[in-house]
Order: structure tokens, then C-alpha cells, then sequence
């Protein structure tokens, strides 16, 4: 096992790749795996944001069932399967919410359809009206006043833990490189396919 600075910039490397080659509309889907309240693995996608502090920054309400699943144990996982390139990137880590400032940014990024969705919807909540709560979105976007990020929205950052990344092979011979963060150091291995 090698001892080396980080992981980070390999990333970096490899996903400004996959966004020039990939034409999925949305290159930043990646799955976040959480633990369910009921010990089940729980996973959905959500779009990853950018790199801060060496963490990986996801953003959503933070009462959703992700939300309270993370809040319960901040033990996650991150997936990443890049068509383009055909490169495979996990991640584990613990997770912790972004500060204000940073929530308020990616907030204030979002299209206003997606603000008036954020604003009006309780995301993960029973629906009693359909038809009312798309009235309610709509008339948002169509007021063109300004959509102030709603007290619960924000996100997590996640501090890795261990990353591998894998180039997937045709014939199976798949590169696997595995990196683990021990005593303070990341460290590198190579590891079967
Ligand atoms: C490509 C894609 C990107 C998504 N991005 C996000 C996101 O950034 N944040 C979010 O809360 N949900 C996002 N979603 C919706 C989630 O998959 C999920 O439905 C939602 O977060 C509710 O999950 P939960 O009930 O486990 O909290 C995305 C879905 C897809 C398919």
C-alpha cells in the first residue's frame, strides 16, 4: 500500500472528463446510500454539487426521508457510473450539513421552477391534492417575486473516508484503485477486478 497526498484531484480529473465527453442532461447524478430508519439500505439519486473542503457536496430538504435518515446516522455512500468515460467512482463517508451561506448559494442557483417546488412541496409527504399543489407551484413561478430558500432546505457535505475507482473493462479485467484515509494519510492499492 502507497502512501499519497489525496484523492481529490484524480477525482476532479476524471469528472471534468466525463462532463466534456458525456451528453446526459444531467452528468452529476449520483447515488447517495443511506441508512433507513428501519435498518434497510436506502439509495436515490441526487445531483452532486462541487468539491468543498476535500468533501462531496449534495443539496435537498433536510426533513425528507434522506434528511432524517442522515440526521439518524451520518454514515453514507456516493455512487458514480460515468457512461461516457465508463469509469465507476464509490465513496463512503460521514456526512455533516453544509453552513447557511453555502446553503444559500446553491439555492439561489436553482431554476425558479425548481425554488417554487423547494418552497411549496413537503418532499417525501403524502399528496391530498394533486391539482392544488401544482396551482401553488405554478402561481409562485408566474408571481416573479423573489423565492427565499424555506428554513429546512440545505445540504450535506461528506468527508470521504475510503474511494475507489474503477475504468470498466470490456473483458471484465476491470482497473480497480482503492483509496483509504488511515492514521491521518491517504493510502493507495490496487485491487482485483
Ligand atoms: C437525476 C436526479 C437528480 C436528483 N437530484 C436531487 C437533489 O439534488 N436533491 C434532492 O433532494 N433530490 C434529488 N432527486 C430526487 C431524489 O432521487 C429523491 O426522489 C428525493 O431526494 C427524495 O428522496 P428521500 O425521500 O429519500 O429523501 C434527484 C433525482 C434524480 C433522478
Amino acid at each position: 500500500m502507497k502512501t499519497i497526498k489525496n484523492p481529490f484531484s484524480l477525482f476532479s480529473e476524471w469528472y471534468d472528463e466525463e462532463l466534456k465527453l458525456s451528453d446526459l442532461k444531467i452528468p452529476s447524478a449520483v447515488c447517495l446510500s443511506t441508512f433507513g430508519m428501519d435498518n434497510y439500505p436506502n439509495a436515490r439519486f441526487v445531483s452532486f454539487k462541487e468539491l468543498v473542503d476535500d468533501s462531496f457536496v449534495i443539496t435537498g430538504p433536510l426533513n425528507s426521508r434522506k434528511g432524517i435518515e442522515i440526521e439518524n446516522n451520518n454514515n453514507v455512500a456516493l455512487t458514480f457510473w460515468w457512461t461516457a468515460t465508463e469509469k465507476q467512482i464509490r465513496i463512503q463517508g460521514s456526512a455533516k450539513q453544509i453552513s447557511e451561506v453555502l446553503a444559500n448559494k446553491y439555492f439561489n442557483e436553482r431554476s425558479t421552477t425548481s425554488k417554487a417546488v423547494s418552497s411549496v412541496c413537503e418532499q417525501g409527504q403524502d399528496i391530498d391534492n394533486l391539482q392544488e399543489l401544482e396551482t401553488q407551484v405554478l402561481d409562485k413561478v408566474s408571481n416573479h417575486t423573489e423565492l427565499n430558500k424555506p428554513k429546512d432546505w440545505s445540504g450535506f457535505q461528506i468527508k470521504p473516508i475510503r474511494i475507489e475507482f474503477m475504468v470498466f473493462k470490456s473483458s471484465r479485467f476491470h482497473h480497480r484503485t482503492l483509496y483509504e484515509f488511515e492514521h491521518g494519510e491517504w493510502h493507495e492499492k490496487q485491487i482485483q477486478p
